[in-house]
């Protein structure tokens, strides 16, 4: 009865409460979007959105458990581009981000900042660097682990200065984040979904933003750039993923529902404040994500594979 039961199915579909699973810890940044969007796409659904953290190994323990859903529409996954860098770090992946999964549509960009502890003896990018090369045993970065956008600017910034400094990975940059505040760690690349209210408040000393312009939120912040790490760039995009075999008329409203919650006027603001960008309407589609995250694939994969970096 594959397509009538499906369409029977789609008629009724949402009649109970839907998951969204976010692959890392809560409070972090992809929590963040996840709870942003979650009480709008509630709305657009008639049923509530309740978010997940299935935390570990740089996002793809919650990107294997959703693969494993059952397809039905009950069950959705938020996740970065680390859906893009995990085939080239792990050799052995329980999941494939091509075949185990149904795109719903892009969802946001966000830009990273590198931050340091409130008390680094430091007070520039250059001034930062000089005091890692001199305590290159001793400092410490935080990542949410191989797979995790932490990890990847981590890496990125370790080999544009020549430095190879102790990392500590967390189940997301919201535990790291706390620990940077406490001062158990020195450094911590981190999203600004995240990280601009810190930054506001002071809580934490920012060095660099990872995007070839400055962002509106930050005008007086430097890009890393701008500062002597010529093309260092990382922009972090989302995407709205389902388990492969959902039905595609449960897909459309899932789509409908998360276009709905990045128009919210609220959400809108808060974004614009965290200095984080709405993709377009045409990448805010199945295709959209699908042909992005094949780019981003071919992308980082040799990046990653020169780099020699993997998980085992
Ligand atoms: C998180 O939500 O904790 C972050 O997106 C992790 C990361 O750095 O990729």
């Amino acid at each position: 009865c594959a397509l009538a039961c499906g369409l029977a199915h789609a008629q009724t579909y949402p009649d109970k409460s839907i998951t969204m699973v976010v692959p890392f810890a809560a409070g972090g940044p992809t929590d963040v979007v996840a709870r942003m969007m979650a009480i709008p796409m509630g709305k657009s659904l008639g049923q509530p959105v309740v978010v997940e953290n299935v935390n570990g190994a740089g996002g793809t323990i919650g990107a294997t458990k959703v693969a494993r859903a059952t397809p039905n529409g009950y069950t959705i996954f938020l996740h970065h581009m680390g859906m893009s860098t995990a085939p080239a770090l792990y050799n052995k992946l329980n999941f494939d981000p091509l075949t185990d999964f149904e795109y719903i549509g892009q969802v946001l960009d966000v830009p990273m900042t590198l931050l340091a502890r409130k008390d680094i003896p430091a007070n520039n990018l250059q001034e930062l660097i000089a005091y890692i090369k001199a305590n290159e045993s001793k400092v410490s970065l935080a990542d949410a682990g191989l797979g995790a956008v932490s990890n990847l600017c981590g890496l990125m910034f370790k080999s544009a200065i020549g430095v190879n400094i102790n990392t500590i990975p967390y189940k997301g940059t919201g535990p790291a984040m706390n620990d940077l505040l406490g001062g158990q760690v020195d450094i911590l690349c981190d999203q600004t979904t995240q990280t601009v209210p810190m930054i506001k408040d002071g809580r934490v000393k920012v060095f660099g933003v990872t995007t070839l312009k400055r962002l509106a939120a930050l005008p007086n912040v430097p890009t890393l750039d701008e500062q002597g790490l010529k093309g260092f760039e990382v922009k972090v995009w989302h995407g709205m993923y389902a388990p492969k075999g959902t039905p595609a008329p449960v897909l459309k409203k899932l789509n409908t529902a998360m276009r709905f919650a990045m128009a919210d006027p609220t959400i809108k603001q808060r974004l614009a404040d965290l200095s984080s960008d709405i993709p377009s309407a045409d990448k805010m589609t199945a295709d959209g994500l699908k042909d992005h995250l094949k780019l981003e694939i071919n992308k980082w994969g040799p990046i990653i594979r020169k780099a020699g970096v993997s998980a085992d």
